[in-house]
């Protein structure tokens, strides 16, 4: 077998053309959404990943502003901006880019956020509501995987899923979300014990380890739906997942592509929050 190719490029076309309407609908109103991106230090990565958030805003008519700040800024000037950035009116969604620099402490940064300003979906009151299945911003990656599984067409009710990597951007709210989805979820991380086995048992696996192929492709079970959610640079300068591509999609219906799966729904769903905290709901 070979699996279907999930094509999270296209889906993200499809998502962003239908953002640019809300955004239409709600400038009509007199209403321009806005977007405010941190950005603190020159991280390569990050810088990569703040232009492109950016710039896909701006094509969907959202007015999106970049800051940033050198990697030695102090706590409190960071917090003074989170500060102002949630007072201004014309600032609908603020994002943190995420890691900073060693110094900075991101949780009182994120705590710095108004929840209905949080697209990212990180602070407690969000992370919290998740939990309780009751979610208002989700985090952008997690909602893009659902989205893609979404695509496969894949049955989350009763289905055994993995979730391999435990961070707050991505793991958890994904298994939380998994979870809300009735779906049977085992969360692994660095310390796991037989993580081979767990993943060879699993009709659904989420890679979020950020290690360059560890999941192996003789681990996945046959038939079962891959979302590969890893970015890491190869020494000749490729990208490649979490997931040893080739092997596994021999093995599974369904796979993520790297780059041009996660990625860009990742991105997508920034901007549908953003959207919707224009909307003023929910
Ligand atoms: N760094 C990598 N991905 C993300 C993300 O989705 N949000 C933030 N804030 N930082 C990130």
């Amino acid at each position: 077998m070979t699996a279907r190719v999930l094509d999270g490029k296209a889906l993200a076309a499809q998502v962003k053309l239908e953002v640019a309407a809300r955004v239409a609908t709600l400038r009509a109103r007199g209403v321009t959404p806005g977007l405010a991106v941190v950005l603190v230090g020159d991280d390569p990565a990050s810088a990569v990943y703040v232009r492109s958030k950016t710039k896909d805003a701006r094509e969907c008519g959202i007015d999106a502003g970049d800051h940033r700040l050198p990697a030695d800024v102090s706590q409190a000037v960071l917090q003074a901006l989170v500060t102002r950035l949630a007072a201004d009116p014309a600032v609908h969604g603020i994002l943190v880019q995420l890691p900073l620099p060693k110094h900075l402490d991101p949780d009182q940064v994120i705590d710095a956020i108004p929840p209905h300003k949080d697209v990212d979906g990180l602070h407690p009151d969000n992370l919290g509501r998740l939990a309780q299945g009751r979610a208002r911003f989700v985090a952008c990656t997690p909602q893009g995987c659902m989205r893609l599984l979404g695509l496969a067409g894949v049955e989350l009710a009763g289905a055994s899923a993995v979730v391999i990597g435990r961070s707050v951007l991505v793991g958890r709210p994904a298994a939380l979300l998994l979870t809300n989805a009735s779906a049977t979820v085992t969360l692994c991380h660095s310390r796991t014990h037989d993580l081979s086995e767990i993943v060879a048992a699993a009709e659904i696996v989420i890679a979020a380890v950020g290690r360059a192929e560890l999941i192996r492709g003789a681990w996945i079970r046959p038939g079962a739906t891959v979302i590969d959610v890893g970015i890491n640079r190869t020494a000749d300068g490729k990208l490649i997942g979490d997931v040893e591509y080739a092997a596994a999609a021999e093995r599974a219906a369904a796979i993520t592509p790297v780059p041009g799966g996660v990625g860009p729904m990742t991105r997508a769903c920034l901007l549908e929050n953003t959207v919707t905290a224009a909307e003023g709901e929910p």
